[in-house]
């Protein structure tokens, strides 16, 4: 073969997309279960046969801008805007990475971090964070000084395990380090703290948010930065112009305003994620982790082959058992009451069936 592309990428294996067919009930991407209301999109379709698909749309919509810094009661050059919030971890690992440079990160988390991390030969330095256990503040403190990280990553509510860092732990980090502290808060609505008024006090730290999950809004890729403007305005330079296509741009703004019904879906998920957990916990064999977002980690006996089994019964969850400290475990996002409890009654019934065969 000949050698057109780096070691890295050779050796790669690339994002794998979880199964998409086949089943009865859908819980293995925190999708949010509701879809945008069809009077909405109906009005929508309609709004986008009167604009000009022949004209670029503005460069980074500073209509959309506007209105998310009033969401967060920041300024509009605090906000940066990408084609899904993956796209723009690509743009800020292209602003800051050389070969070699060091990135921070505590798996098991997003496994988009350690795949770009890699695109980009960067070196990884990994602190292990076992699931249900604190943030490895002193660890990471410690990586700190000794390696001089151009980013520490850190997700919150974690992908996969649902636990939260302390807001007094980021501005630990922010202090101990020169380079980028990069907070993902892609399950931010789901939780009760967010460290975007911390951006008033650091100026190294940097804020992810996405439309995918809350917003439910996963189909049309729109995610977005907070960051102080030194910051953002680098950033701005990387990101890829005209990355907000018109009909993007017009949906966004329009969910904006509907936030009253998101947060009404964004309660009614967090009461199923409680009931569900509380039911997860009284069947016998399997453990589950508290979760501050739209999903619960949970694991069953290690010779019981969860996922295959739940994806038999038409249930798809996610299968995080090749993660680091997670053999064995699976993530399951909180669907409707109805989807969650088809889920609980066949767990039930397979863990019944199992410990009875034991
Ligand atoms: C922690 C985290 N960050 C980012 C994303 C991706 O978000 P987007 O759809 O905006 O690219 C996900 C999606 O699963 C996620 O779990």
């Amino acid at each position: 073969m000949p050698d057109y592309f780096k070691q890295s990428v050779l050796e790669l294996h690339g994002y794998s997309s979880p199964p998409q067919r086949d089943y009865k009930v859908k819980l293995n991407q925190n999708e949010s279960p509701f879809d945008v209301p069809q009077y909405l999109k109906d009005e929508l379709a309609e709004a986008i046969k009167s604009l000009e698909w022949n004209r670029y749309p503005l460069n980074e919509s500073p209509i959309l801008m506007e209105k998310l810094a009033q969401r967060h009661n920041v300024c509009p050059e605090q906000i940066v805007l990408g084609n899904g919030s993956n796209q723009l971890f690509q743009t800020l690992l292209t602003a800051t990475i050389a070969a070699g440079d060091v990135v921070i990160s505590t798996p098991p988390t997003f496994s988009l971090y350690d795949l770009y991390t890699t695109i980009y030969d960067a070196k990884a330095v990994n602190i292990l964070q076992a699931p249900g256990t604190p943030y490895p503040v002193e660890q990471v403190t410690d990586a700190i000084a000794k390696h001089q990280p151009k980013l520490v990553l850190v997700c919150s509510p974690n992908n996969p395990t649902g636990g939260e860092t302390d807001l007094a732990i980021v501005e630990q980090l922010c202090r101990a380090s020169q380079g980028i502290i990069f907070f993902d808060e892609a399950y931010g609505e789901f939780s009760e703290h967010s460290a975007i008024p911390l951006l008033k006090k650091y100026d190294n730290l940097l804020i992810s948010r996405t439309f995918s999950k809350a917003f439910s809004l996963a189909g049309l890729r729109f995610g977005y930065f907070v960051g102080q403007e030194s910051v953002t305005r680098q950033l701005r330079k990387v990101n890829i112009p005209y990355n907000i296509n018109l009909f993007t741009e017009l949906v966004a703004q329009r969910l904006l305003e509907n936030e009253a019904e998101m947060l009404a879906q964004v309660a009614y998920l967090k009461q199923e994620r409680d009931r569900v957990a509380a039911a997860m916990c009284r069947i016998d064999g399997i453990i589950t982790f508290p979760s501050a977002a739209n999903f619960i980690l949970f694991k069953g006996p290690n010779d019981l082959d969860l996922f295959h089994i739940l994806k038999e019964y038409g249930i798809l969850v996610r299968d995080v058992s090749s993660y680091p400290l997670l053999a064995g475990h699976q993530r399951v996002s909180m669907g409707f009451k109805e989807e969650n409890d088809f889920f609980l009654e066949t767990l039930e019934q397979i863990m019944h069936k199992y410990v009875g065969a034991t």
